[in-house]
C-alpha cells in the first residue's frame, strides 16, 4: 500500500461499533479502522491523536495478545495518512452508515488509522472458487460473579447479558430479547452451544454478523435495511452447507442449513489447534465460584446442571472467558479499591503517570496486571493490579470472535512454507466440511475513568431487573 498515492475509490464501507469505523480494501484482504467521536462536542472534536491509536496497537499487542494467544490475536499497526483521502474517504463512506450509528462521525483529523488483516477473509490471501463465510459472534461476559463481592443475590443467579437485556428492550434499544444466553455458550457442552448459537443467529442485535466474500450479509435489524431475513439467509447458504440436495422442500432445507451451520461453529470454537482433545478446563474449583449456569437460560436445568465438561484448554472461548475471570472481585467489590486509588491520585497527581493508569500498555502493564497479591494489604499497588485487572477483563467481555469458513477442498491451493494446516484448522467430523480460521477482534483498552459509569450502569440494569421480576 503506498501511502502517498491512497486511492478513497479502492476502499469501501465494512462496518462500524460504537467507537470505530471500518473500511475494507476491495482488492487487498486488508481494512482501515478509525476512531469515531461524538458529533455532540464536535467544536473541540480532534482530540484523537495519534498516541490514541498507539496505545490501541501496544494494548493489542502485548496486553491482550499474551492472555488471549498470538494466533488469535492480530494487532494491526498505525498509519498515517494524507488528510484529504481521509476527508474524501469520509464523504464517501456516509451514506452506507446506518442512521443509529451517525452520533459519532469518523476521526478525520488526526490523520491515523489502524491498519489491521480483514478478518472475515481467509489468511494470507488464500485464493477460493467460493466466496469464505465469516461468522462474528460478540459472546459477552461467560461467568457469575461470585457472591462474596455483590449486593444483590440476582447477580450470582442471572448473567449479565440476561439482565441487560431486559433493561435494553425495555429501554428500546431493542424490539425483541434475545434468547441467547452466554454461560450456554461458554458451558463447552455441545447442546448448550448448539442453543446459544442459535438464539445469536435468530436474534442477532449487536451480537452476531454474518458476512459473505468479506461482505456482511446479515445482521442485527436495527442497522440497514439491506439486510435479508433469517429465512432467506439461510437459503443464501444452502450451497455451502446442502450441496445437491434439491429435493428438500424449503423450510426443511433451511432447517438442515442452520443445524449444519451451527455444528460446524460449535467445532470452529471448541478447536484447540490440533493438541490433545479432552484436556478439559474445569471451572473454579475452589468453590467460591458461582454457579456454572444462568437461571433466564431456557434451558433445563437439569441439562445446564449435569452437563459442565467444560471447555478444551487453550480454544478460543477458554482464552476469552479465562481472560474475563480477572474480574475478580465484580465491578461492586472493586469499587473500594478504585475510590482508594482515587484518593491516591487526589494527594499524588503524578502518580497516575507512573501506575500506568492511561498507558503505555507495555510489559510492566501486563507484570503489575499479572502479579497481583492474593489478599488485599491495604496498598495502592493492589489497587492498581486489581483496576488493571478489571479493565483487561472489561475488554475481553467486549470483544468479538471472527470464524471464517472455508469449504473443504478449496484450501489445496496453497504450497511451500504456507501449509494449510498452519493457516487454517479442519473440521474433524464427516459430512460437508470446512476448513476454519479464528481471530479475535476489538480489543481496545478500556479507559480509567469509566469505572464509576460501570458502577452505576450496575446498579441499573440490577435494580430494574428486580423492580420487573
Ligand atoms: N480486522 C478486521 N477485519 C474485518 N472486519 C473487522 C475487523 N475489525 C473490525 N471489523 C468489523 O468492524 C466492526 C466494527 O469494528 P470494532 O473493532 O468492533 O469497532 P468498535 O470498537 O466500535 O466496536 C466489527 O464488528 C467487525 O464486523
Ligand atoms: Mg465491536
Ligand atoms: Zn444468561
Amino acid at each position: 500500500m503506498e501511502l502517498d498515492k491512497m486511492d478513497e475509490n479502492d476502499w469501501k464501507y465494512h462496518g462500524e461499533g460504537n467507537k470505530n469505523l471500518v473500511v475494507s480494501h476491495l482488492q487487498h484482504f486488508r481494512v482501515l479502522r478509525f476512531l469515531k467521536y461524538s458529533t455532540e462536542d464536535s467544536e473541540n472534536a480532534p482530540q484523537t491523536s495519534e498516541q490514541t491509536y498507539r496505545h490501541i496497537v501496544d494494548f493489542g499487542k502485548n496486553i491482550m495478545s499474551p492472555l488471549l494467544g498470538d494466533r488469535f490475536v492480530h494487532s494491526g499497526e498505525v498509519i498515517k495518512l494524507p488528510l484529504e483521502f481521509v476527508r474524501q474517504l469520509s464523504i464517501k463512506v456516509q451514506h452506507k452508515r446506518p442512521q443509529w450509528r451517525c452520533k459519532k462521525a469518523m476521526d478525520i483529523y488526526s490523520g491515523c488509522a489502524l491498519c489491521l488483516p480483514n478478518l472475515t477473509l481467509p489468511p494470507y490471501n488464500l485464493p477460493t472458487h467460493t466466496p469464505p463465510l465469516c461468522i462474528e459472534i460478540k459472546p459477552k461476559c461467560g461467568f457469575l460473579p461470585s457472591a462474596r463481592h455483590v449486593s444483590r443475590d440476582i447477580k450470582t443467579k442471572i448473567c449479565r447479558f440476561c439482565t441487560h437485556q431486559r433493561y435494553k428492550v425495555a429501554n428500546g434499544k431493542w424490539k425483541r430479547s434475545s434468547l441467547y444466553c452466554p454461560l450456554d455458550l461458554f458451558s463447552g457442552n455441545k447442546q448448550r452451544m448448539y442453543s446459544a448459537i442459535k438464539h445469536l443467529i435468530e436474534e442477532p442485535q449487536n451480537n452476531c454478523k454474518i458476512f459473505k466474500g468479506g461482505q456482511c450479509i446479515y445482521e442485527g435489524n436495527k442497522g440497514s435495511e439491506d439486510f435479508q431475513d433469517l429465512n432467506s439467509l439461510l437459503q443464501d447458504l444452502r450451497p455451502y452447507f446442502l450441496p445437491g440436495t434439491p429435493m428438500l422442500n424449503g423450510h426443511l432445507a433451511n432447517k438442515a442449513v442452520l443445524n449444519d451451520l451451527i455444528q460446524v461453529l460449535v467445532e470452529a470454537l471448541l478447536n484447540n489447534g490440533g493438541e490433545e482433545q479432552g484436556m478439559r478446563l474445569e471451572r473454579g474449583g475452589d468453590g467460591e465460584e458461582g454457579q456454572g449456569f444462568c437461571e433466564a437460560s431456557l434451558l433445563t436445568t437439569e441439562l445446564k446442571r449435569n452437563s459442565c465438561p467444560g471447555l478444551p484448554r487453550d480454544c478460543v472461548l477458554s482464552r476469552i472467558l479465562h481472560t474475563q475471570m480477572l474480574d475478580s472481585l465484580d465491578i461492586e467489590g472493586l469499587q473500594p479499591l478504585y475510590r482508594r486509588l482515587e484518593k491516591h491520585l487526589k494527594l499524588y497527581p503524578g502518580d497516575r503517570s507512573c501506575l500506568q493508569l492511561d498507558g503505555p500498555y507495555d510489559a510492566a502493564f501486563l507484570d503489575r496486571t499479572q502479579k497481583c497479591p492474593a489478599e488485599d494489604d491495604g496498598s495502592i499497588d493492589y489497587a492498581v493490579a486489581k483496576v488493571h485487572q478489571y479493565r483487561v477483563a472489561l475488554t475481553a467481555k467486549d470483544c468479538s470472535v471472527m470464524v471464517v469458513l472455508v469449504p473443504r477442498g478449496e484450501d489445496e491451493g496453497l504450497s511451500g512454507q504456507m501449509k494449510a494446516r498452519d493457516l487454517l484448522c479442519s473440521s474433524r467430523s464427516s459430512a460437508p466440511r470446512f476448513s476454519f480460521s479464528v481471530s479475535i477482534v476489538d480489543l481496545d483498552p478500556k479507559p480509567f475513568d469509566s469505572i464509576p459509569r460501570q458502577l452505576i450502569l450496575d446498579h441499573q440494569i440490577v435494580s430494574f431487573y428486580i423492580e420487573n421480576q
